[in-house]
C-alpha cells in the first residue's frame, strides 16, 4: 500500500528533520513494507540521511520548466539538488485557491512524466457537484483527467473529495467505492483516497477493495498520528 503525508504549509525545516527521523526509525522496525511518501514544504527540502527502502520525499508543487524567470516557483534544477523525483500535482488546493487552470495541471504533468518524476496527480469534486449525484461527480472527475497520460508507468491517482479536505468530514465508505471502481476501469495504476483521513477511519477506508493506499493532510502533520495510521495500513494488508 502507498501512504502518503502532504504537510500543505506546516512544518519547519527542523521540525521536519525531527519528524522524518523519527518516521525512518518507526519504518526499520516494524518492517514496514509499505511506500511511504513525505511531502514537506519547499524550505524543508534536504539530502536526508533515510535509510528505510520506501521513504521517500516529494514536493507539493513545482512550476514545470529547468529553470528561468518564474517569481516565487521553483522548477527542476532546484529540485534536482536534493534528488527529489516525486511530486503532487493537481491538488484541490492548487486548483481552487490557486486558480491552476487543467490545461495548466495537464502541461504540469507533461513536464514532470518526460523527466521521469512519480507523480501523485489528485482529483475531486467540490460539494455542489457532489450534490448533483454520482454521474456529475464521475463527469467533473473524468474533466480533471483530461489531457493526463493514464498509462504513464509513474502514476499514482488521488482521489480527494474538496468538501472532504480538511473539514474532519470523510466521505462515506460507499461513496469512495463508487467512485475507486469508475476509476479502476480506466486507470491500472494505484488509486489512493485522500479526504479527513485520521486513525479513526483508515482501516474501514483501506479495506474499500480498490483503494491501494492514502493521501493524508492533517492527521500526517503528527509524526505519532502518522505512525498509527501505517501501523493500521500494516494491519490491513496482512487480513
Ligand atoms: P486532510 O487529511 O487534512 O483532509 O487533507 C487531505 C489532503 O488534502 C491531502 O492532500
Amino acid at each position: 500500500m502507498i501512504i502518503a503525508a502532504n504537510f500543505k504549509t506546516n512544518h519547519t525545516r527542523e521540525s521536519t528533520r525531527e519528524y522524518l527521523e523519527k518516521l525512518d526509525s518507526f519504518l526499520i522496525k516494524n518492517s514496514i513494507k509499505d511506500d511511504v511518501f513525505v511531502f514537506p514544504p519547499f524550505t524543508a527540502l534536504n539530502r536526508y540521511a533515510i535509510i528505510s527502502d520506501n521513504l521517500e520525499i516529494g514536493v507539493q508543487n513545482a512550476y514545470p520548466v529547468e529553470k528561468g524567470s518564474f517569481t516565487g516557483e521553483i522548477g527542476l534544477e532546484q529540485l534536482s539538488e536534493f534528488k527529489v523525483k516525486n511530486i503532487i500535482i493537481g491538488h484541490s488546493e492548487r486548483r481552487h485557491i490557486l486558480k491552476e487552470s487543467q490545461e495548466f495541471v495537464a502541461e504540469k504533468f507533461s513536464f514532470f512524466k518526460s523527466n521521469g518524476f512519480r507523480i501523485i496527480y489528485c482529483v475531486g469534486e467540490p460539494i455542489e457537484v457532489r450534490e448533483k449525484g454520482f454521474e456529475a461527480v464521475m463527469d467533473y472527475i473524468y474533466s480533471q483527467l483530461e489531457n493526463i497520460d493514464l498509462n504513464y508507468d509513474k502514476l499514482i491517482v488521488a482521489y480527494e473529495p474538496v468538501w472532504a479536505i480538511g473539514t474532519g468530514l470523510s466521505a462515506k465508505e460507499e461513496d469512495i467505492k463508487e467512485v475507486l471502481d469508475a476509476l479502476r476501469l480506466k486507470i491500472k495504476s494505484p488509486l489512493l483516497y485522500g479526504g479527513s483521513v485520521k486513525p479513526s477511519n483508515a482501516k474501514e477506508i483501506l479495506r474499500i477493495p480498490n483503494c491501494d493506499g492514502l493521501l493524508i493532510g492533517t492527521a500526517s502533520w503528527d509524526v505519532d498520528t502518522f505512525c498509527d495510521i501505517i501501523m493500521i495500513s500494516k494491519l490491513v494488508a496482512e487480513e
